[in-house]
């Protein structure tokens, strides 16, 4: 296994520009994996070439109103076929590791009701051997909101407990054709997103929404309940088979990924702290309590009685394979309002429903941070301390990673080139995260890594190209890659930080 690291060495007092982190260089441990992080669907491009099945999101890019944009990924940044240009800004940042998802559609067309794709493989293959001769960790996830069309088709994907087997031949398949060279495994990444956006306030394929949700008269309000529970179980026998088929020998490890929130409690009052918990409940603990503890959050259970699935015995037993590391996204904070005790006046919005208000919560008239060109992204570098804290402690102490971190900004055109180039907002955003998670690990937090999003401005979901989170700035035109001010800062931060490589 990997070694554990303690710290005792304090924060220095050496100021990059920006108010930003010290280059004190025993904040992060010896081993700790820099990195940037990417997904198929987002950087890719190659649509249907070499064999690649359709997933989800090409069918829904493909239909008119969608994407904010008109766009698509059939394109994108066309990394599958500049992967080894990538690789050369990857080696000139400096990083240790690469964040990339598999093409589930790309490696079997047809889920398990058809062939392995050989070329897909092979794709993998030279990006896996490109990266580690330049001593570059693969960090691979399996799925990052894609599914190949196939399965939605013939039964519902996530819908369907069907899908768990198709998720176990799947796993099965990259690790043992990735396996030897690929030592961290994602099963997800955010299943939470997937399942409240694409099965309660359809924004995301396959678009099932139920009141008050969406633009939804109708609908089944349990929908998003069954497809994350079919998650968490797809995880549980993928990490089966990695366990009783494949670890021993490849001393790999797997965990999953999930967006984390920090939900900071609008008021000390006892009502709007339980409404903090339960947002966590609703928002990312669904997952984590299963995967680890066997069960749903108790609050959960109580809320929702007798609409939220139950595990089989069956499922329990699957379920004890748990996880070895917990990933998270971490870009935002809220301020939580509780619900249930005090009437709220604000908006509808996801976390109604569940007996408080988020994101649209206000304190004294003014929200969370510093708000940004990305609706969802409150600047609160505080947040990044707490989320990984509130994880240590409730999940005690668990190995984690920051598979993602970032800011977004908007496309304003080649205009603004220079603009977008000179990010200086970015360069303080990562920096002063950055020093809220050294924070976080001085206290004792076993954090063994650090992916920024992204590597390359690239497809940002139902927003198309019109937010950029790049390092690198992508000329959409001619597909070339230009740094940016953050990437200068990134390779000067990485060279201070990293002990090992
Ligand atoms: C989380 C998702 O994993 C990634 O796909 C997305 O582009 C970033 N956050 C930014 O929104």
């Amino acid at each position: 296994g990997t070694c554990m690291f303690t710290f005792t060495q304090s924060l220095g007092h050496n100021k990059l520009p920006f108010g930003g982190i010290s280059e004190d260089s025993s904040l992060f441990p010896r081993n700790f994996l820099f990195g940037t992080a990417s997904s198929s669907y987002q950087f890719e491009g190659a649509y249907l070439i070499d064999g690649k099945g359709l997933n989800n999101w090409d069918v829904f890019s493909h239909k008119p109103g969608n994407i904010i944009d008109g766009s698509t990924g059939d394109v994108a940044v066309d990394h599958y076929h500049r992967y080894l240009e990538d690789v050369d800004l990857m080696e000139d940042l400096g990083v240790n590791s690469f964040r990339f998802s598999i093409s589930w559609a790309r490696i079997l067309p047809k889920g398990r009701f058809g062939n392995l794709n050989m070329i897909g493989i092979k794709h993998y293959d030279r990006l896996i051997d490109t990266l580690l001769r330049r001593g570059i960790q693969p960090f691979v996830a399996l799925t990052h909101y894609d599914i190949p069309q196939e399965l939605e088709d013939r039964y519902g994907g996530w819908l369907s407990a069907e899908v768990q087997a198709d998720f176990k031949y799947y796993a099965d398949a990259c690790f043992k054709y990735f396996g030897h060279r690929v030592k961290y495994w994602i099963t997800f990444n955010e299943p939470n997103v997937v399942a409240i956006r694409a099965y309660r306030s359809g924004i995301y394929p396959p678009s099932r929404c139920s009141p008050p949700f969406g633009n939804c008269s109708s609908g089944n309000s349990e929908e998003y309940l069954v497809a994350a529970h079919n998650m968490i179980l797809s995880h549980a026998k993928a990490v089966s088979v990695y366990r009783r088929k494949y670890q021993e020998e490849q001393h790999g490890s797997i965990g999953i990924v999930m967006n984390a929130v920090w939900f900071e409690p609008i008021s000390g009052s006892s009502e709007d702290n339980l409404a903090a918990d339960r947002a966590q409940s609703f928002y990312m603990n669904w997952f984590l309590d299963p995967i680890i503890f066997g069960r749903y959050p108790d609050d959960m259970q109580q809320y929702l009685g007798s609409s939220l699935p139950v595990f089989t015995n069956t499922d329990k037993r699957n379920l004890r394979y748990g996880l070895d590391f917990i990933g998270i996204n971490h870009y935002t904070s809220f301020y939580v309002k509780d619900c249930i005790y005090s009437i709220c006046e604000e908006q509808p919005e996801v976390s109604r429903a569940e007996g408080y208000v988020s994101k649209s919560a206000l304190k004294d008239g003014v929200p969370i941070g510093e708000l940004t060109a990305v609706d969802w992204l409150h600047v609160f570098p505080q947040g990044m301390e707490k989320m990984v804290t509130y994880i240590k402690n409730r999940f005690n102490n668990i190995p984690i990673f920051i598979t993602e971190n970032g800011l977004g900004e908007m496309n304003q055109g080649d205009a603004f080139i220079a603009e977008l180039l000179n990010d200086t907002k970015r360069v303080e955003y990562m920096s002063n995260y950055l020093e809220s998670l050294a924070k976080a690990i001085k206290e004792g937090a076993d954090v063994r890594g650090y992916f920024t999003w992204s590597l390359l401005d690239n497809f940002e979901w139902t927003s198309g190209y019109t937010i950029r989170f790049g390092l690198h700035y992508v000329n959409y035109a001619t597909l070339e890659r230009t740094p940016k001010q953050s990437a200068t800062w990134y390779k000067r931060f990485i060279s201070d930080h990293r002990v090992a490589r």
